[in-house]
């Protein structure tokens, strides 16, 4: 911690409220037009975790007034019969927004089918033109956790430009879209990015040269207080089941970060739960609204 402040618990909570306040009057003018944004999730199989994200995104649509839907496909569903769902929904006007939920069946090449998702239509931000798109900084679709992270850095004034961004983790989704928005020539971006992976010897040693770290490694409490630079600033991507016989349910939720060894060191850091996880909702709310008002000429997008 610098200067003995105490650090800033980046909680999601207010930056979504405020984002949600924003998206609430821009969907009340497609309204007014006789336009509602429509989402559609695609779940194929009964995984836990990926029903409750469905269960919450199905929530947030009819909390915000939008249209949203879920088709609900068993774990046995062939590549082609899914293919032929993306089909319709492209095809429906009434859909703005299509959300195949991952991960898919080991029978279904995901890859194929988030290709076959119209790019206009793809507000998870998954599509390789969506991308492209990020990666050319041209307007389009940004995968939703690192776009809601951005959202977050920005409400709470985390400067960016010229700082040393280490990002741990290089998933699709949200390792390669973060480190390549930390990268654009923007208000959020020009940072220095390093970018670690699980076969990185000593993450530690980049992690202690960072001003800011996203974790999103998928390991409970991998980062601890001693990998931090003092006065870091720490993004805790992680969602991870550790057992706790404390809790009715016999688990508790934690991030990546050891919040507990960290918290002493950096200077802003955000909470699992009530962090990043609230964000990704309301980035989805975004696109799907944006996408409604590109495809309706509503609202001058
Ligand atoms: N699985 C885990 N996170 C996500 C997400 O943001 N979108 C989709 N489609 N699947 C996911």
């Amino acid at each position: 911690m610098q200067d003995n402040q105490q650090p800033i618990i980046m909680a999601g909570k207010p930056v979504a409220a405020a984002l949600n306040d924003a998206l609430k009057e821009r969907v009340a003018r497609l309204n007014a037009a006789g336009v509602t944004p429509g989402l559609t999730a695609v779940l194929v199989g009964e995984d836990d975790a990926s029903q409750i994200y469905v269960r919450n995104k199905a929530r947030a649509c009819e909390r915000l007034g939008l249209s949203g839907q879920v088709i609900r496909l068993p774990d046995t569903t062939a590549e082609t019969e899914l293919l032929d769902v993306v089909a319709e929904l492209n095809a429906d006007r009434t859909v703005h927004g299509i959300l195949v939920q991952l991960p898919l069946s080991k029978q279904i090449d995901e890859h194929k089918v988030i290709a076959a998702i119209d790019p206009d239509k793809d507000v998870d931000g998954f599509h390789p033109v969506s991308v492209g798109n990020l990666v050319l900084e041209m307007p389009g679709f940004v995968s939703c956790t690192p776009a809601g992270i951005l959202e977050m850095l920005k409400f709470y004034e985390i400067e960016t430009s010229g700082k040393h961004t280490v990002v741990v983790g290089r998933s699709n989704i949200v390792g390669k879209p973060m480190a390549n928005l930390l990268m654009r020539k923007d208000r959020t971006g020009n940072a220095t990015v390093t970018v670690c992976n699980s076969r990185t010897p000593d993450i530690g040693k980049f992690t202690r040269e960072a001003d800011i770290v996203i974790a999103a490694i998928g390991k409970a409490h991998f980062i601890t207080g001693e990998m931090l630079k003092p006065g870091a600033v720490v993004i805790d991507v992680g969602i991870n089941r550790i057992p706790d016989s404390s809790t009715e349910k016999g688990y508790r939720v934690v991030g990546d970060v050891d919040y507990d060894s960290a918290l002493p060191v950096v200077s802003a850091i955000t909470p699992v739960p009530g962090g990043v996880g609230r964000m990704t909702i309301a980035m989805l709310m975004h696109n799907t609204v944006l996408s409604a008002e590109k495809s309706s000429g509503v609202n001058d997008v």
